[in-house]
């Protein structure tokens, strides 16, 4: 998260305090709201206190949000087996190195290494639901350029992420 310039599917919020916002507020996630978060927060033991040793501050809105913000760009993938031989502190398999080339040259140019994004917001040609009438950045941009892009996602910590794609 530390890396995204935007965040979302469809890249509508730049700010990562946003999308924390917009999940708390969703319906269909959370359903709350910040501010009774923060009263929920206020009434347990040990929150208090540790807000105010880290913000000399009550709690309040601004600081359950950066605090949320700090928390996730604390979560780094930056210890795998793909990293270590990158450090060359490891070797991969012949398995792994056959997959490594197949890799480079078929998912690299959207999910490129290291982050394994480039960032940007493509159509990888999924089959369209019209249920979900999800027509991907353009719902945001308006912009029928973007129609059907969505944001390439990372592919590190892959089989926490699962369920896949938007
Ligand atoms: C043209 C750019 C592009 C290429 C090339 C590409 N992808 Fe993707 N990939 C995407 C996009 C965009 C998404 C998200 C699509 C969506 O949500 O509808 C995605 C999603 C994924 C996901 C789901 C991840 C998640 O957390 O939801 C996996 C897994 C994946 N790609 C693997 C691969 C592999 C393996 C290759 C090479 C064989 C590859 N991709 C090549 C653009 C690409």
């Amino acid at each position: 998260m530390a890396w995204y310039k935007s965040f979302g599917w469809d890249g509508r919020y730049t700010k990562l305090e946003d999308i924390i916002t917009a999940q708390i507020t969703n319906p269909i996630q959370m359903g709350e709201t910040p501010e009774s978060i923060v009263n929920k927060l206020k009434a347990t033991g040990n929150y208090p206190s540790l807000f105010q040793k880290a913000y000399n501050q009550d709690i309040n809105v601004q600081n359950l949000l950066n605090a949320l913000v700090q928390f996730t760009v604390s979560m780094v993938s930056a210890s795998t087996k793909y990293d270590s031989v990158k450090q060359t502190l490891l070797s991969f398999t012949a398995a792994e190195q056959a997959g490594y080339v197949l890799f480079q040259s078929k998912c690299n140019t959207c999910h490129t290494e290291p982050l394994f994004t480039d960032g940007s917001y493509r159509n990888n040609g999924l089959a369209v639901k019209p249920a979900l009438n999800d027509l991907g950045r353009m719902s945001f941009t308006g912009s029928r350029n973007d129609s059907l892009k969505f944001r390439v996602p990372t592919l590190r910590n892959l089989y926490k992420s699962f369920p896949f794609m938007h």
